[in-house]
């Protein structure tokens, strides 16, 4: 057990899945795996670990933000020996050539600050997926027919923003879209040799403003839990 993970030793497959939300991590584990057991409930952030196509994996919440991913990733990877860590979520469009329910595979993460800075004082570091994931990923998602881009997003400190003008040079330097875990995610697989990727749906698009309808979302999402997997042990 961890200050915040509840799981015993061996409780946690080396390969975990991490939603933002918890109960994303539920209908993953009942949908796509067999043999489910519960293994953290601390503070409502659910994990699960069962088995797909007879590999072990874990679907655990990250919560929303680099700060909350930091502390489960951090937990996940020393105390647990998670070894290939894939999130899978939602992010806001910034291309007009990415479309709502599109697929996106994060090779980088762009950030005005993330939970590592005090680390990286003045150095930019720049977090990146791991290769074979990403092509794996990419490939997975091709093999499925979804619409999917690959190249870099924005990991976002804040959901409400207040800087139209930031948004506007990512999208005019090619971020295809935004969401707030992703480059918290590669700084941490980076500094402890794991794996790392995000693969995201878009769900809403700041350009257009259209929303993903909310009976869209768990087949999208499904999409998405299937590309990461798929990945995971290609
Ligand atoms: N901003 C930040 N995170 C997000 C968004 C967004 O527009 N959409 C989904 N996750």
């Amino acid at each position: 057990m961890t200050v915040h993970i509840g799981a015993q030793p061996g409780d946690i497959a080396e390969t975990v899945l991490l939603p933002g939300d918890p109960y994303r991590a539920k209908w993953a584990a009942d949908t796509f795996l067999t043999d489910v057991k519960l293994v953290n409930e601390v503070r409502g952030m659910l994990g699960f670990t069962g088995m797909w196509k007879g590999n072990r994996v874990t679907i655990h919440g990250s919560g929303m933000g680099m700060p909350s991913l930091s502390i489960y990733v951090n937990e996940l990877i020393k105390d647990y020996g998670a070894k290939t860590l894939i999130r899978i979520g939602s992010c806001g469009g910034m291309q007009d050539s990415v479309k709502v329910r599109d697929v996106i595979v994060a090779m980088t993460a762009t950030t005005l600050s993330t939970p590592s800075r005090g680390i990286f004082k003045e150095l930019n570091f720049a977090p990146c997926a791991d290769y074979s994931l990403l092509r794996a990923a990419a490939d997975a998602a091709e093999a499925k027919g979804t619409a999917t881009h690959v190249g870099g997003i924005y990991s976002s400190d804040v959901f409400y923003d207040e800087r139209p003008d930031l948004t506007e040079q990512m999208t005019r330097h090619g971020i295809l879209g935004v969401e707030m875990e992703a480059a918290e995610l590669y700084n941490l697989a980076a500094r402890h040799g794991r794996r790392a990727l995000a693969v995201l749906t878009v769900s809403d698009h700041l350009l257009t403003g259209e929303a993903l309808p909310s009976e869209d979302r768990e087949k999208t999402f499904g999409d998405m839990v299937e590309i990461a997997l798929e990945a995971a042990f290609a």
